[in-house]
């Protein structure tokens, strides 16, 4: 890196720039690490790295991942403890009108990271799956091993074979592999540009608008929802904490909150809220999905902190500054 003297662990993280990789370069660089974010700014943002380029052991390679070469003559260059692999085609609605593309970015480009790691002996590599691995009625809670029904579209199936992937290559190779089954992660940063983006960056845009948000259905499905602080925390711990084993672990709360909920949680920080509108529910919506938090907790020592409350009241906070 930039600084030869410095003897701090080089962490390369992939898709840097975007939501959540942007709160685990800062988490990273927290915990001492020296951070090289690559990302081709597809989805990712500028302005989401500004807090990291203010940093002297943090540097931006502008470089596409999935292009064939490219991470292998980063990754030889720096030499990284460990690779945090975040950068993906991460619209489920996307990858289902463009499987194509779903291939290249979330199955091919994890091979080019595995084979990256290989050539150039890093040690680690953690892995941004997701709680789309699980098919339809795979458990309440969702434990790690619930695979039995397959995942219900190209993103999901992706991020299994990825996790495959990485497995294989990292009991070959000697390579420990950390794969997070991240559930509905939100926070700051997250775009709520798409209709199909995550439920609390729609409602905390709503909100802070003075406009109604739109509840789908009875509003009684729940979901996990996971604060990106929390996520950062358990990907700093996958890359850092000595002894790992690998494998996979759901990054989740065990908590299952109604969209309800959300909405009545956000009315009460938001003086003067609008009453929300109501629209018939989504097609192929679930009603409930929750994760097992035991295993992180087990092998990293992981518990989310963030209590949804908390979390959108930060995002209240931030929204009205
Ligand atoms: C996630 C994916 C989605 C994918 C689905 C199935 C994210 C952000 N979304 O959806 O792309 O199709 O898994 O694998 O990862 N809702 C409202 N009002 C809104 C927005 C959403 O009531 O304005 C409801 C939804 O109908 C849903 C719940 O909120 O019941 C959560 O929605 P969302 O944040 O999209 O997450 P998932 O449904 O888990």
């Amino acid at each position: 890196m930039h600084n030869p003297g410095n003897r701090r662990p080089v962490v390369l993280v992939t898709g840097a720039a975007g939501f959540i990789g942007s709160h685990v370069n800062e988490a990273l660089l927290r915990a001492g690490c020296a951070v090289v974010g690559v990302d081709n700014f597809r989805t990712g943002r500028r302005e989401n790295l500004r807090s990291a380029l203010e940093a002297p052991d943090f540097t931006l390679r502008e470089a596409d991942v999935a292009e064939p070469g490219v991470l292998a003559a980063i990754a030889a260059e720096v030499r990284p403890a460990a690779i945090v692999h975040l950068a993906a085609l991460v619209s489920v609605q996307e990858s289902v009108a463009d499987p194509d593309l779903n291939f290249r970015l979330n199955v091919q480009a994890t091979h080019l990271v595995a084979e990256a790691a290989r050539a150039s002996g890093v040690a680690r590599i953690v892995f941004a799956s997701s709680a789309a691995v699980y098919g339809e009625g795979a458990g309440e809670p969702l434990r790690e091993s619930d695979l039995r029904t397959p995942p219900i579209s190209p993103y999901g199936a992706a991020k299994l074979a990825s996790e495959s992937l990485l497995l294989g290559h990292g009991a070959s190779y000697g390579i420990t592999i950390r794969c997070h089954r991240f559930f509905n992660v939100y926070g700051p940063r997250q775009d709520p540009r798409s209709p199909y983006s995550g439920v609390i960056s729609l409602f905390a845009r709503e909100f802070s608008a003075g406009r109604p948000v739109t509840i789908y259905g009875d509003g009684e499905q729940t979901r996990d929802f996971v604060s990106v602080h929390d996520v950062a925390r358990a990907v700093v711990l996958a890359a850092t904490r000595p002894g790992l084993a690998s494998g996979a672990a759901n990054i989740c709360t065990g908590r299952p909150i109604s969209v309800n909920r959300l909405a009545a949680i956000f009315g009460s920080l938001v003086p003067g809220a609008s009453a929300p509108r109501r629209e018939p529910a989504r097609p192929g919506d679930i009603r409930h999905s929750v994760g097992d938090p035991s295993r992180a907790a087990a092998d990293l020592g992981f518990g989310a902190e963030w209590a949804v409350e908390k979390g959108l009241g930060e995002l209240a906070g931030t929204r009205a500054a």
